[in-house]
């Protein structure tokens, strides 16, 4: 069963595959109206199932319309509306989903929830996010930056911030596309150790540099993202502003990055806090172009769980 639910649990040559179509699915549309449909209907005759206990705007749009395009069909459905939200266990949840569509997007809180409906679904699942990792966001970071540079194998990136799912998703791309990540974040807010060591265990640099400053310099590619995420509590918000706020993405610290560093966070951003909007509007940014990706990468994500 071709489950979605990691960068480090695909094997890196189906990863290069999907990067590789998408590549191709999206100069094959170039120009063309967002309900058009691709040339070949792959997903034709098939049922997907987008399903989200928290919020979105990109996964959620996103993967939608990449199935109309495919032609295939979807449903968009809360995770608080269904008897999931109210008791119904996670595993017959997955079973009852399996009698209905032939493939599952699911964005959760607990990784453990993702694990559960994938060993008891008998249809792919696909990772929309959890608490600890985002790797269809990385997929499409991916596919921007061979865009825009080429192969990112032997380039260093540099995460400034909270040690997050999205950051973690970067260090199991590190990891299986050889390239060097540096961490600059307070100690507060480190990556998960386990984060880490799949980077190195796999031959990856990585640095952990508690200067903002230091850590941009050389660097190819400047990431960010909120300092408060979804899953954590909003209580906590004052003390990880003040803490994370000397890791700001602003000009003065883009200055020292290479000078054809490039920019990109996840999104949704919170201007003048994690970036300036003068960086996120600047040349540097290819933040737009990371969002549009989304669609590119799963629909070649979703062809590679249904082997279509
Ligand atoms: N980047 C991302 O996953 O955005 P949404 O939360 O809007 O889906
Ligand atoms: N780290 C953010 C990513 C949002 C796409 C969150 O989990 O809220």
């Amino acid at each position: 069963m071709n489950h979605f639910l990691d960068i480090h649990k695909t094997d890196p040559a189906d990863l290069r595959a999907m990067l590789d179509q998408a590549h191709a699915m999206k100069r094959a549309r170039d120009g063309r109206p967002k309900a058009a449909a691709d040339d070949s209907q792959p997903l034709a005759g098939h049922m997907v199932a987008l399903i989200f206990e928290k919020p979105s705007t990109r996964t959620r749009v996103s993967f939608d319309v990449g199935v109309r395009q495919m032609g295939g069909q979807s449903m968009v459905l809360s995770g608080a509306d269904m008897q999931l939200g109210h008791g119904e266990t996670i595993a017959d949840t997955a079973r009852v989903m399996s009698r209905y569509v032939d493939l599952i997007m699911l964005r959760t809180f607990d990784e453990s929830v993702l694990l559960e409906m994938a060993e008891h679904a008998s249809v792919p699942v696909i990772n929309g996010l959890t608490d600890r990792t985002h790797p269809c966001q990385i997929m499409a970071d991916l596919l921007t930056w061979e865009e825009k540079r080429g192969s990112i194998a032997g380039r260093k990136v540099t995460w400034c911030g909270d040690g997050n799912n999205v950051c973690a998703s970067w260090l199991h791309a590190a990891g299986q596309f050889g390239f060097d990540f540096t961490f600059s974040g307070p100690a507060q807010f480190d990556p998960d150790p386990e984060f880490v060591g799949f980077a190195r265990e796999k031959g990856a640099r990585v640095v952990i540099e508690r200067d903002p400053f230091k850590a941009v310099e050389g660097a190819d590619l400047v990431v960010t993202d909120t300092w408060v995420s979804m899953h954590d509590s909003q209580s906590t918000r004052e003390r990880r502003h003040n803490l994370l706020r000397p890791y700001q993405v602003n000009a003065a610290l883009m200055a020292h990055a290479k000078p054809d560093a490039l920019f990109m966070h996840c999104l949704p951003a919170h201007r003048g806090e994690e970036v300036t909007s003068e960086v996120m509007d600047g040349p540097q940014s290819v933040v737009w172009d990371e969002a549009e990706n989304r669609l590119h990468a799963q629909k070649a994500i979703m062809r590679w769980c249904l082997g279509v």
